[in-house]
C-alpha cells in the first residue's frame, strides 16, 4: 500500500521552529478499508474489574471460600462480640462446590439489642436512595430456631437503617431466601454495611450471601449499571476475553476453568486469580458472552492452551490432548446449536439457546514467557483441532511481530498476530510514525489486543507504579491518541485492538496495575483521559483510509472516510507544549462545507480525572468555519482533536 505517511517529517525540536507545519491529506482516492472491529475492549479479572467492580455482587467473599482460616469481609455485630460469635465451618456444607460455611452464634440478644453478623463490601455498598436489592440467603439453623432474622443496609456504625426485611422458617436442613431489600429518600453514601441479626439467641449456619443492586438490562447475576454505561458509549466491536494472565492462572489448576463457572452461583466454588485475590467466577463464560451481546460487540475467545504463568507447560501431544478438548468443547459452548450438540444444549440449559457469533480464536497468552519453547506446538496442536472441527474460524498466536522472530510460530501461518504494547507515551509518540512499516503485509493479521502508554518513569508492574493514581494522566492519553492514530493508519491490517486494563477499583487494597482506563469505587465511577481519548477516536471513524502526511510539525494524525457520504474524520494529536497554526491540506476534495465539527481534549500534561474530579480533562465540543480545501486550524498545546469534515472527492 503506498501511503504519504511514509513521508513523515518532524521538527527537530519545538513546533515554534516549524517554518511551515502542514498536515496532508489525499482524499482522492482511499488506500485501505478501515477494518470495522478495529475498536474493541479487553478484559480479565484484575484489579477487582469483577468481584468489587463489573459484576454488580455487592457482598465480597459470599461463599465463605475466600480465606481458609477466617471469614473475611466478614465480623460480629455488635463488634464488641458481646451476644455474637461468628466461625467458619465445614461440617454439613451445603455442597462439594460450596464446602465450607459461616456459624453465627448468638448467645445473648433481643429486641433493642440484635446481634449477628455483617459484611464490609468492596470497599463499602452503593447506597442509593429509592433502589431495590436482591438478596439471596442460604440458610440453616440448630433445631428448634427458624428465626426470625433481619436482613438489612445499616450505615458504618449500625445506627442508620437504609432498607430492612425479616426472614423467617429457617430449618436444620439447607434453604434459599430471596427478598428484595428497598431504600427509602436516604442520601447516597458508599459507607454502609450489611447485616443480618437475630432478636434472640441462636445457631445459625449460612452458605451464600449475595445481594444485588439493579443491573444493566435487568439481568439476574448481572452487571453494574453506571460501568456499562461507560463501555457502550466507547462503541466496542469485540470483547477479549477472559485474559491476559487470567486465562492462564499461576497454575494449571487455577487456570480459567470454564466449565466451572456455569450454572447455578451456587455450584460455583470461584477460583484463586493470578492477580492475589480469590474470583467468585460469578461473571462466568455465559456472563461474558452476554455481555458482549449487550454492547453488541463480537466475542474473541481466548482459550487456556497449556501455560501457566509460574512456568508451567504441558507437553504437546497426548498430554496437552485434554486441554485441547476442553477448548473444542468451550467453543461449542459458544457456537453449538442447542438441539444438536451436548454443550450447545448446555449453553440453552443455562438460559441462552441461541448461539453466539464467534470467529476468533485467541491460543493463550503471552506465551512468549513459555522459556521452553513449546509455543509452536502447542499453537499448532490447538489450530490444527480447532480448524478441522470449526473450518470457518481464525486462530490467533500470542507471539507478536513485536517479539524476537526466534520465538514466531513458524510450523504453522497463525491467521492473526496478537501484540503487546505498554510504553511510555514518550515512546509511543515516537514510534508511531512508522509504526506498520515493519509488518509483512502478506502475513498474519494484526491484533494489538493489549496496549497503554503510562507517563514515566514507572512501568505498570513495577511497585512503585501502584503508588501512582490508578488512572493515567493527559499525558498518557497523548500517547495512547498517537499509537491510535497510527493503528488507525494502518487498519487494513491492524484489524482489532484493545487498551488494557480496563478496569480499576480505585481502593489501595483493590489494584495491582496501573495505568488503567476507568477508575470506580462501590458507588461512583470516571473514565481517565485516555478513556476519552479512545472514545473520540472510536466514535469518529470512517469505512476508509485516507493517506496523510505530516511536515515540519509534531502533530501526528490519521484520516478516514465515509464512503457512501463522503464525510471525513480528521484526527489530529499535537503532543508539544505549543500551539501549532497547522496548514491542513485537503488535497483533491472537490467540494468541502465550510463549517466542520470539532472535538478537542486538551491540557496541561499532568491534568487528570479521578472519583473527586471526574471531569477535569473531558472532550469539547465547537465548530470550525470559513473552511477551504487549504485552511488552517490552530492546534491547542498537548491536544487531541477531531474535525469532521463534510467533503466530497
Ligand atoms: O494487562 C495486564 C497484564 O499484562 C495481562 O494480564 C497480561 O497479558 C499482560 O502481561
Amino acid at each position: 500500500m503506498k501511503k504519504l505517511s511514509s513521508l513523515f517529517i518532524f521538527a527537530v525540536t519545538g513546533s515554534c521552529l516549524a517554518a511551515n507545519p502542514t498536515f496532508t491529506v489525499d482524499v482522492s482516492q482511499s488506500v485501505g478499508k478501515v477494518s470495522p472491529t478495529l475498536y474493541g475492549l479487553m478484559t480479565e479479572e484484575i484489579n477487582h474489574s469483577y468481584d468489587g467492580g463489573l459484576y454488580a455482587e455487592l457482598i465480597q467473599n459470599r461463599a465463605f471460600l475466600s480465606d481458609d482460616a477466617t471469614p473475611v469481609n466478614w465480623s460480629a455485630v455488635p463488634s464488641s462480640g458481646a451476644g455474637a460469635a461468628i466461625a467458619l465451618d465445614s461440617t454439613r456444607p451445603f455442597n462439594d462446590k460450596l464446602k465450607r460455611s459461616l456459624r453465627l452464634t448468638v448467645t445473648q440478644a433481643d429486641k433493642n439489642h440484635p446481634a449477628g453478623v455483617a459484611n464490609s463490601g468492596y470497599w463499602g455498598f452503593p447506597v442509593q436512595p429509592k433502589t431495590h436489592y436482591r438478596a439471596a440467603i442460604l440458610a440453616r439453623a440448630e433445631a428448634g430456631f427458624s428465626g426470625p432474622l433481619t436482613v438489612a443496609l445499616v450505615s458504618e456504625d449500625g445506627s442508620t437503617v437504609y432498607a430492612s426485611k425479616k426472614i423467617s422458617g429457617l430449618s436444620a436442613d439447607w434453604k434459599k431466601f430471596e427478598v428484595t431489600l428497598t431504600t427509602g429518600k436516604v442520601e447516597a453514601t458508599t459507607k454502609a454495611r450489611f447485616e443480618i441479626t437475630l432478636e434472640q439467641p441462636g445457631t445459625v449456619w449460612f452458605s451464600f450471601v449475595s445481594l444485588f443492586p439493579p443491573t444493566w438490562n435487568d439481568r439476574p447475576n448481572g452487571l453494574r449499571k453506571d460501568l456499562m454505561q461507560m463501555l457502550v458509549d466507547l462503541n466496542p466491536k469485540f470483547l477479549r476475553f477472559p485474559g491476559g494472565n487470567y486465562v492462564e492462572g499461576d497454575t494449571i489448576e487455577t487456570r480459567f476453568e470454564w466449565k466451572k463457572t456455569l450454572g447455578p452461583l451456587e455450584e460455583r466454588p470461584g477460583h484463586q486469580c493470578p492477580w492475589g485475590y480469590r474470583s467468585t467466577d460469578g461473571l462466568g463464560l455465559l456472563e461474558f458472552l452476554e455481555w458482549s451481546e449487550d454492547m453488541k460487540a463480537e466475542p474473541v475467545l481466548a482459550v487456556y492452551a497449556g501455560y501457566s504463568l509460574k512456568g508451567m507447560h504441558v507437553n504437546p501431544g497426548a498430554d496437552l490432548e485434554p486441554f485441547v478438548q476442553e477448548a473444542l468443547e468451550e467453543i461449542e459452548y459458544v457456537t453449538g446449536d442447542a438441539k444438536t450438540t451436548k454443550w450447545g444444549a448446555e449453553r440453552a440449559k443455562n438460559g441462552h439457546p441461541k448461539p453466539f457469533k464467534l470467529r476468533y480464536v485467541e491460543v493463550g497468552n503471552e506465551d512468549w514467557f513459555d522459556k521452553s519453547g513449546s509455543y509452536d506446538a502447542r499453537f499448532a496442536q490447538f489450530s490444527d483441532a480447532i480448524k478441522a472441527r470449526y473450518p470457518q474460524l481464525k486462530t490467533i498466536t500470542t507471539i507478536g511481530n513485536d517479539q524476537p522472530a526466534t520465538n514466531h510460530i513458524k510450523s504453522r501461518k497463525p491467521d492473526m498476530e496478537d501484540e503487546h504494547y505498554y510504553r511510555s507515551a514518550d515512546e509511543f509518540i515516537k514510534m508511531s510514525p512508522d509504526f506498520a512499516v515493519k509488518y509483512d503485509r502478506y502475513g498474519p493479521e494484526v491484533f494489538v489486543g493489549e496496549w497503554a502508554a503510562y507517563e514515566t518513569p514507572f512501568v505498570p508492574w513495577d511497585d512503585r507504579s501502584k503508588k501512582e493514581p490508578p488512572t493515567p494522566s493527559l499525558k498518557a492519553a497523548i500517547g495512547d491518541a498517537a499509537f491510535m492514530a497510527a493503528m488507525e493508519r494502518s487498519s487494513d491490517l491492524i484489524r482489532m485492538q484493545c487498551y488494557a486494563p480496563l478496569f480499576v477499583n480505585v481502593n489501595p487494597g483493590a489494584r495491582q496495575w496501573r495505568p488503567d482506563l476507568i477508575g470506580y469505587d462501590a458507588i461512583s465511577a470516571y473514565g481517565s483521559p485516555s478513556y476519552y481519548a479512545i472514545q473520540l477516536f472510536s466514535r469518529n471513524v470512517g469505512d476508509e483510509i485516507l493517506s496523510t502526511a505530516s511536515a515540519e510539525t509534531e502533530v501526528q494524525g490519521c484520516a478516514t472516510r465515509v464512503a457512501r457520504s463522503g464525510e471525513i474524520f480528521l484526527k489530529l494529536v499535537n503532543p508539544s507544549a505549543t500551539a501549532e497554526p497547522l496548514k491542513i491540506d485537503l488535497k483533491g476534495v472537490a467540494s468541502l462545507a465550510s463549517k466542520a465539527k470539532v472535538i478537542t481534549l486538551a491540557g496541561t500534561p499532568e491534568d487528570s480525572n479521578s472519583i473527586t474530579q471526574p471531569t477535569q480533562v473531558v472532550p469539547v465540543k465547537s465548530t470550525v468555519s470559513g473552511l477551504k480545501p487549504e485552511f488552517t486550524y490552530t492546534m491547542p498545546p498537548h491536544s487531541v482533536v477531531v474535525i469532521n469534515l463534510k467533503a466530497r472527492p
